[in-house]
């Protein structure tokens, strides 16, 4: 029993007239990770999020949630789903309790005390009598996470929860969804950030244009990520690209910022680039600033996805 899977997507295909949004995928969650699917905006992941809800239905493919399909189960496939696609809706002029309420009624009453459980759960007890109406962005997007659990969930799915947060709104979600998988429940989760995915998630199907360019485990990726960049000035660059002559493992190339100012582009493993920096500060040259232009993640993500470069070599 433990062994079924909460997720067992199997050569998914959606077209919207001529666009493959979905084109073949297949995704398998396990019960209690948390699954992230990445992509860029048009990538496929709300169309897909879209057909696991039941709301379009697939041109080919199956999926079973919890080893149920729709063909069999119908709606019984949503037991133990919940979570929202984009963005969740609720009455702006009622209060957060008032519309969490209402929602519990539609779904048949809910048991005493959850409501309040499941408004601490997502830090919103405090501004639960407030009205909805007058929410953060960030505050509704939890406020949906608490209408979610509402319905206590196995499996929780949400499509890019920390899309349109500031910073500390994103801090919030992010650390909301580690508390709701450390207490045992399923969640994928779709997001165009590779830092999220790579913080929150255990395994990671990246889409591109409709189809899986990428699947595995954060540590797969982190395996394949190229290494880091930096961006480098110094006091004298002429003799900090020469110095880069006795480090091969490391490449350094003039890379002025737009504005003209001169700067070096380094790039290495980091451990050779640390050899690289000691050894310029050695020899007397200053370092102005040093900081890391992608993450290796973040430009693996670039190199996956990019649909310009495939285009260009297509051309
Ligand atoms: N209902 C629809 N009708 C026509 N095209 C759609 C529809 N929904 C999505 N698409 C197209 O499918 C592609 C994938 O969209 P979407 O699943 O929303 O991507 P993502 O959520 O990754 O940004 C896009 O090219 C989008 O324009
Ligand atoms: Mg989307």
């Amino acid at each position: 029993m433990t062994d079924v899977l909460a997720v067992d997507a199997v050569g998914v295909t959606k077209t919207f007239g001529a666009v493959r949004a979905v084109d073949d995928i297949s995704v398998r969650v396990k019960a209690g990770e948390v699954y992230g699917v990445l992509g860029p905006n048009g990538a496929g992941k709300t169309t897909f999020l879209r057909m696991l809800f039941g709301l379009i239905r697939p041109d080919s493919g199956t999926i079973e949630v919890f080893g149920r399909t729709w063909d069999e189960a119908g709606v019984g496939v949503l037991d133990g789903v919940a979570g929202f696609i984009e963005s969740p809706k609720f009455y702006p002029y009622l209060t957060g309790r008032q519309n969490l309420e209402g929602l519990a009624l539609l779904d048949g009453g809910v048991r005493p005390g959850l409501l309040d459980e499941v408004l601490d759960l997502v830090e919103m007890t405090e501004r639960a009598d407030q009205k909805v109406g007058g929410y953060s962005y960030g505050m509704r997007q939890r406020l949906g996470v608490a209408a979610s659990l509402l319905r206590e969930p196995r499996l929780l799915v949400l499509d890019e929860p920390a899309n349109g947060l500031d910073p500390a709104g994103i801090r919030d979600m992010r650390a909301l969804v580690k508390r709701l998988a450390a207490s045992g429940l399923t969640v994928l989760l779709s997001s165009h950030h590779m830092d999220e995915v790579e913080e929150i998630c255990d395994n990671v199907t990246i889409m591109r244009r409709g189809s899986v360019a990428f699947h595995g485990s954060i540590a797969d990726l982190r395996a394949m990520a190229p290494d880091p960049g930096h961006r480098m000035v110094t006091s004298d660059d002429d003799r900090a690209v020469a110095l880069a002559a006795r480090h091969p493992a490391v490449s350094v190339v003039r890379d002025p910022d737009p504005d003209g100012r001169p700067a070096l582009a380094v790039t290495g493993p980091q451990r050779q680039v640390s050899g690289y920096v000691a050894s310029i500060v050695q020899a007397d040259v200053e370092l102005l600033e040093l900081t890391p232009t992608q993450t290796p993640l973040e430009a693996l993500f670039f190199m996956l996805t990019d649909d310009e470069t495939e285009m260009e070599g297509a051309r």
